[in-house]
């Protein structure tokens, strides 16, 4: 633990006393697995919601008392990005190029007297943390902090990509791989969408009850099994799922999570693509995590 400052927001910026804040697992990709040293010293946390504390100049949607959740994908509501309905990826955002974290000119923290950047744009394992206002929404002041704060990253993640990439479609089968927030959230979209199978995988045991409360309607632990698990569901859905989402980040994961679905064009395209993706030559290295989750529909 260490004690750091926040300095005052500047001009469009706003400063939140984070109450809440989960761990969402692309916090763990990047203190362990990414690892890049340019993306340190760095305060980590995204998933978060909070009061804001103080506003700096030009600031005229938020006041102190606010309730808020930080955004790590920025929403400027101006440029080409954010006016498509195929994306959110806004094109001010703090992240392009940057290891994950803001420029050390961007960031409002420091460490003994040292920058230290600023994760995701967010920082919110943090008591307070500086944003820029166009990375916050407020929310309804009668929100519990502390379960809202899911919002922040692997709800919206999970169930936006079961309703807006996916489109799964009603009478649909489903397979979700990975059972954190992220997969339970694309459980729960995958009903909304009125999925009529939705078939939970993990490897721990413990998740069953929980995906089955989210609305799953199978769940399948590969360890119980001695065969690939793709051969496992294609066997329980008569020839394979309609969409799969994989929420684990493990590419080995991403192709069982398409191996699993019917056989057809759509099935091998994907399968080609991932091939090219990941061992792109039989010299080179292929990845084995990926921070981020796959969403096919076969
Ligand atoms: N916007 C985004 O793209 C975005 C947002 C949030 C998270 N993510 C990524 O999504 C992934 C999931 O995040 P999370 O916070 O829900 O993670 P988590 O660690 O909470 O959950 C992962 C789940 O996968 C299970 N699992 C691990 N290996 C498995 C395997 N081989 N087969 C089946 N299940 C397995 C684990 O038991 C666990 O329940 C991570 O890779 C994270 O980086 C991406
Ligand atoms: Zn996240
Ligand atoms: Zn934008």
């Amino acid at each position: 633990m260490e004690e750091i400052e926040v300095a005052p927001p500047q001009a469009n910026e706003v400063r939140i006393k984070i109450v809440a804040s989960a761990v969402c697992h692309s916090d763990l990709y990047h203190l362990f697995e990414s690892m890049h040293k340019d993306g340190f010293p760095t305060v980590l946390g995204h998933e978060a919601a909070g009061i804001v504390e103080s506003v700096g100049p030009g600031v005229t949607e938020f006041q102190p008392g606010d309730k808020v959740i930080p955004l790590f994908i920025s929403q400027c509501r101006e440029c080409r990005f954010c006016k498509s309905p195929k994306t959110n990826q806004c094109e001010k955002g703090w992240a392009s190029g940057r290891h994950n974290v803001m420029s050390p000119a961007d960031s409002r923290l420091t460490c003994k007297g040292k920058k230290v950047l600023q994760f995701m744009g967010t920082s919110t394992f943090s008591e307070y943390t500086v944003v820029n206002q166009m990375a916050v929404a407020k929310i309804d002041p009668a929100a519990p902090l502390d379960k809202v704060c899911l919002l922040g990253c692997g709800i919206c993640t999970g169930y936006g990509a079961a309703v807006n990439t996916a489109k799964v479609e009603p009478g649909s089968t489903c397979a979700v791989f990975g059972l954190g927030a992220v997969g339970l959230a694309a459980v729960m979209g995958c009903k909304a969408a009125g999925a009529k199978r939705i078939i939970a995988v993990d490897i721990n045991p413990e998740k069953s009850e929980k995906a089955k409360v989210f609305g799953a309607t199978d769940f399948v632990n590969p360890k119980d099994h001695s065969k690939p698990i793709s051969q496992v569901l294609s066997a329980m859905t008569g020839g394979g799922v309609d969409f799969s989402l994989e929420c684990v980040g493990n590419v080995g994961v991403m192709c069982l999570g398409v191996l699993c679905g019917r056989v057809g064009c759509q099935r091998n395209c994907w399968l080609d693509r991932l091939r090219r993706l990941f061992c792109p030559t039989p010299s080179a290295h292929g990845r084995t995590h990926m921070e981020g989750l796959c969403v096919w529909r076969l």
